[in-house]
């Protein structure tokens, strides 16, 4: 049961209508807060870091950990590498055990997208992993180094990019954006609909951090299966830290651990009952 491919939970999602979280960590604390929600409610889910965050968290320390914290959970739980960039790094968290891996090619023209993601899913499955790509544009940046425009997802094009790259699963632009949002997104839910008819593989929808739960069960109910959540992850692991030391809470280094992982478990929990999982592992 516990470190499984993506796929299966995302097929699982698909044909019983909910979401799978895919929770961004950067060290034990989030790995284990997340552990600890997705065991408590029976929910599947998959933990991923992205290849900008790895200059703060190495993938040769933080892969291993998050392949070994899959392993013993007691539900299933795919370990993915988000937004990989360079062939080397997908191939680094491949060797790792990671059993799915992304590749962020929306910035480049339909046919080099195209072309890499394919490359990329063919390594992927030397592995037995699952590849994911990305055709539009969500915007800002992972780590918020750059501010990319949003450039919303054409469904004919992502149509076509499903069938000619044989990705596992499709991240698509609608108006989502990684980071804070200054106000909830106006989301295009026509746009979706219109590539959830179009497309057979789950779609992805990234820039979950801000998004309202009735426009989560919305983007659910019209094809997204797989949700990435980041951002809100590190916010609620900061003001758990703040708020415990303001209450006097934290009394050594332990203290502080155990609330960097409420931080956690509380992000994780409060979007596992917004996307229906619970129950679902
Ligand atoms: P947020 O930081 O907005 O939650 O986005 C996460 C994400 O999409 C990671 O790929």
């Amino acid at each position: 049961m516990p470190l499984s491919k993506m796929s299966p939970l995302l097929i699982k999602a698909k044909n019983e209508g909910y979401a799978v979280g895919s929770f961004s960590v950067a060290n034990m604390e989030m790995v284990l807060g997340v552990l600890k929600a997705i065991e408590e409610t029976k929910s599947p889910a998959i933990i991923q870091i992205a290849e900008v965050r790895l200059k703060q968290s190495p993938l040769e320390v933080i892969g291993p950990l998050m392949v070994a914290a899959a392993k013993n959970a007691g539900v299933p739980v795919a370990v993915h590498f988000d937004h990989g960039k360079t062939e080397e790094k997908i191939r680094q968290a491949l060797d790792i055990g990671f059993t799915s891996v992304m590749f962020d090619g929306s910035h480049l023209p339909f046919e080099e997208n195209c072309a890499f993601t394919s490359k990329i899913k063919q390594i992927a499955a030397e592995y037995d992993a699952d590849c994911e790509g990305e055709i539009g544009c969500v915007g800002g940046s992972e780590d918020g180094s750059e501010n990319i425009a949003i450039n919303c997802t054409s469904p004919v094009q992502a149509r076509d990019f499903a069938k000619a790259s044989g990705v596992d699963a499709l991240a698509v632009a609608i108006g989502n954006a990684h980071g804070n949002y200054k106000q909830a997104p106006n989301l295009r839910f026509d746009i979706l609909e219109q590539t959830a008819s179009l497309v057979d593989v789950p779609l992805v929808l990234h820039g979950g951090t801000g998004i309202l739960p009735d426009d989560f069960r919305k983007c659910i109910s019209l094809g997204i299966h797989k949700i990435n959540i980041a951002t809100a992850t590190f916010d609620s692991v900061e003001a758990s830290v703040k708020k415990t030391y303001e209450q006097g809470g934290i009394n050594g280094y332990y203290d502080l651990q155990a609330a960097e992982v409420q931080g956690a478990y509380e992000n994780a929990m409060k979007h596992i009952e917004i996307f229906g999982c619970a129950g679902k592992a």
